[in-house]
């Protein structure tokens, strides 16, 4: 079972240059390896033997099989499509830069999410799959007004001589609808018809996989041409595009049966091309969707031989470093498996034996009876014809890695695929729901301007799900006022908006960003009694109390903004000196000095941004029991777009915690992602509320102890001011 350029040499198993062992050494074990000669061997046979004269041929790989931006590039040099599946699917492709005009994409529960991506992002052809989603896409194409090429999924009702569970096209099959529902299919041929951006253009049909016997297409071939003539006849519809699926069958072991591909494919297009001059039908292409028969017998998998075990019933298993968790198929389909030592090729004594992986279960088998050479620790086995569904299939069970994945040319080896680390593992895990207070968010005033659009339950239908998903558990709502608007009004029609049965248990401080629009000092106890309990005199403009972080610097506190703060420190309230300009908070400490904070902005030495401290005000802060959130926003931690990370957050973190010490340090995150006016203005890492966990992992693995983590993420700001809470769930 070698692929095209493997060669023994003195018992040592090569491909291209490589003695495998050597690449197991270098690569560490498992390792997936594809033979690239063999290939591109076998894209030059869909290249040169799916062919008419009639209509035009094409070949869509099927990346299920296999899918790594390597092979979607050698994919591409081909000029060939590939065929997806998933929005992750779609995603990588996008990523690897992928034409996306030569993307196919199938699917039985196709998201509404994924029918968005793929119609945005304007993919060659969309497979319908049902008459359900016909009726979303029409819908969802008016909604987009984006037009799209569509072929309708049919079950030719074939039975394809294959394992049970990769059969696709009996009657009761999950896939498509059935060529026999007359009502079905003229209905979805209708809705196609009547909407100007769905273009169907024909059909598609998929029989099974791994399917040897080239009747079995000949059969599907011939039944596809029937229904294209059919639905010409009974609907007058013209099937530009017949897409026959993929499926075509690789050896597995020296005894399968050949297989000839190029013969396969001339039997498929001798009958279309037949059966389109009898019945006069007029295609313009006709294609097809190969994935084990291109990938297939071009990889091997390469494993580190543990040991052996004879047992006391007398069966002899070989021990390798891997298993079900990389090759599923012969727990799932009882597939079967040659096997070999790599670096004992055909040399020394052999036994029958089962070859099994190290995952907790009788059924985590490579190979079962084969006649192997007598393998000791540290041999390296090999498993031929392991390129489709391998990779693809394997998961982490019992705590695997994923392998890495190589391509070898010749002399030159290319990883495709890098073998996944501990720390990927654990990467999604959830160690520790640190709960957050968010000491700065603008929920009040997106609620306000959402209302004021026109937009209802914006409270339920958006924040509640969020915050629900997310480890914030009590924040500081504020209004913002960035120009002039009825602030007592507006946050009547905030705090309307609010029902907090829904958020069990959630706590929230009611605060004013910025009073611009507050008309009069004692207007501040109207909005008290409301049950606001913070302000900021400004935003970052100057207005009748101060002046803000980016109006004239040499400007400060006015009159009346003595008279705010020394009102507002009698009513007890939270004194916030964020966005004031340096001469105003400075100025402001003079007036005031009890309940403190500079809400949300980052450390100046590290980003000069005019939100940002210097290491001064964080004195000044520190003297008067202050606290200081640190904030996500992205050009308050660096002015660099590749700087802007959740690392360099943390030094801001640190930074702060230096000069400050560890009790009067925050975060006020100000996440922005609701807000239309502010697209994309946090860290990527850290986007939105219901991302808070990332912060949790970076946190701990700074080197931050629990209680450490939880004073700033909480109590800091919760326990000096939780008096001040004013709604709860
Ligand atoms: N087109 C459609 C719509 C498909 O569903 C499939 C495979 C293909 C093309 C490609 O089929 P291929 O040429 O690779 O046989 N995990 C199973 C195979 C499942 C196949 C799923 N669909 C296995 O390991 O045998």
């Amino acid at each position: 079972m070698l692929t095209k350029s493997m060669r023994v040499i003195n018992n040592e198993l090569y491909v291209g240059k490589h003695k495998v062992s050597e690449l197991a050494e270098a690569f560490s074990t498992p390792l997936y390896v594809y033979d690239e000669v063999h290939l591109r061997n076998k894209l030059d046979i869909f290249k040169n033997h799916f062919k008419s004269n009639k209509y035009k041929c094409e070949t869509v790989y099927a990346s299920k099989a296999f899918l790594a931006p390597y092979v979607c590039n050698i994919i591409k040099e081909y000029d060939m499509g590939i065929d997806s599946v998933s929005l992750g699917d779609l995603y990588l492709l996008e990523k690897t830069r992928f034409p996306m005009n030569k993307i196919v994409m199938h699917g039985n529960n196709k998201s509404i999410e994924e029918l968005k991506y793929a119609v945005n992002h304007d993919i060659g052809l969309l497979v319908l799959d049902s008459l359900e989603e016909t009726i979303e896409l029409d819908e969802l194409t008016y909604e987009l007004g984006k037009d799209v090429n569509l072929l309708l999924r049919v079950n030719p009702g074939i039975e394809a001589h294959t394992h049970e569970y990769i059969k696709t096209s009996l009657l009761s099959s999950k896939f498509g609808e059935s060529i026999f529902d007359d009502k079905k299919i003229e209905h979805i041929i209708d809705k196609c018809n009547d909407n100007p951006h769905m273009n169907l253009l024909g059909f598609h049909a998929h029989i099974g996989s791994n399917i040897s016997n080239p009747e079995s297409f000949v059969d599907e071939a011939r039944t596809m041409m029937n229904f294209v003539h059919e639905v010409k006849e009974k609907y007058g519809f013209h099937t530009k595009v017949l897409n026959l699926g993929g499926g075509f069958g690789i050896k597995y072991l020296d005894n399968d049966p050949q297989i000839n591909l190029e013969l396969m494919l001339k039997m498929i297009t001798d009958t279309v091309d037949q059966l389109s001059d009898e019945m006069n039908i007029k295609l313009d292409k006709l294609m097809i969707e190969p994935g084990r028969s291109i990938v297939g017998d071009a990889g091997f998998t390469v494993y580190k031989v543990g040991g052996t075990k004879l047992t006391y019933g007398g069966k002899k298993y070989v021990f390798v470093d891997g298993g079900m968790t990389d090759n599923i198929r012969p727990a799932l389909y009882k597939a079967k498996y040659s096997a070999k030592i790599a670096n004992k090729y055909n040399v020394g004594e052999s036994s029958l034996c089962d070859v099994v992986g190290k995952c907790c279960e009788s059924g985590d088998i490579i190979a079962t009876d084969i006649i192997l050479t007598d393998a000791a620790r540290d041999d390296y086995l090999v498993t031929f014809a392991t390129g489709a569904y391998g990779y693809s299939m394997a998961s982490n069970y019992n705590g695997a890695l994923k392998s890495s994945v190589v391509f070898v040319r010749e002399g030159e080896v290319n990883m495709a695929i890098r073998k996944e680390s501990l720390d990927d593992l654990v990467k999604t895990a959830v160690f520790e729901n640190q709960k957050y207070f968010d000491a700065h968010c603008d929920v009040l005033y997106d609620l306000y301007k959402k209302k004021e659009a026109g937009v209802e339950n914006r409270f339920t239908d958006f924040h509640v799900p969020q915050l629900l998903r997310s480890d914030v558990s009590k924040a500081l709502w504020t209004i913002y006022s960035p120009d002039e608007f009825d602030l007592i009004e507006a946050c009547k029609t905030a705090l309307n908006e609010i029902d907090m049965s829904k958020l069990p248990d959630f706590e929230v401080i009611l605060g004013l960003e910025g009073l611009r629009n507050l008309k009069k000092v004692e207007d501040i106890d109207i909005l008290y009694n409301m049950g606001f309990r913070h302000a900021m005199l400004t935003w970052n403009e100057e207005n009748q109390y101060a002046t803000g972080a980016k109006a004239d610097a040499t400007h400060g506190l006015k009159d009346e903004g003595i008279k705010l703060l020394k009102r507002m420190q009698e009513l007890d309230m939270i004194i916030d000196l964020a966005h004031l300009n340096e001469k105003s908070f400075y100025e402001a400490l003079k007036v005031v000095n009890k309940n403190i904070v500079y809400s949300h902005g980052n450390i100046k030495a590290l980003c000069d941004h005019p939100r940002n401290v210097t290491d001064d005000q964080m004195r000044a802060l520190k003297a008067v029991d202050g606290v200081l959130g640190l904030t996500l926003a992205n050009n308050f931690v660096s002015s660099n777009k590749e700087e802007q990370t959740l690392d360099n957050f943390i030094e801001h973190l640190k930074y702060a915690i230096n000069i400050m010490g560890i009790d009067n340090v925050c975060f006020g995150f100000d996440f922005m992602d609701y807000l239309s006016e502010f697209p994309n203005s946090n860290l990527d890492e850290l986007a939105s509320a219901d991302m808070v966990n990332n912060l949790t992992v970076k946190l701990r693995q700074a080197g931050f102890t629990d209680q450490e983590i939880n004073k700033i993420c909480m109590d800091n700001f919760y326990k000096r001011f939780k008096n001040k809470i004013t709604l709860r769930g």
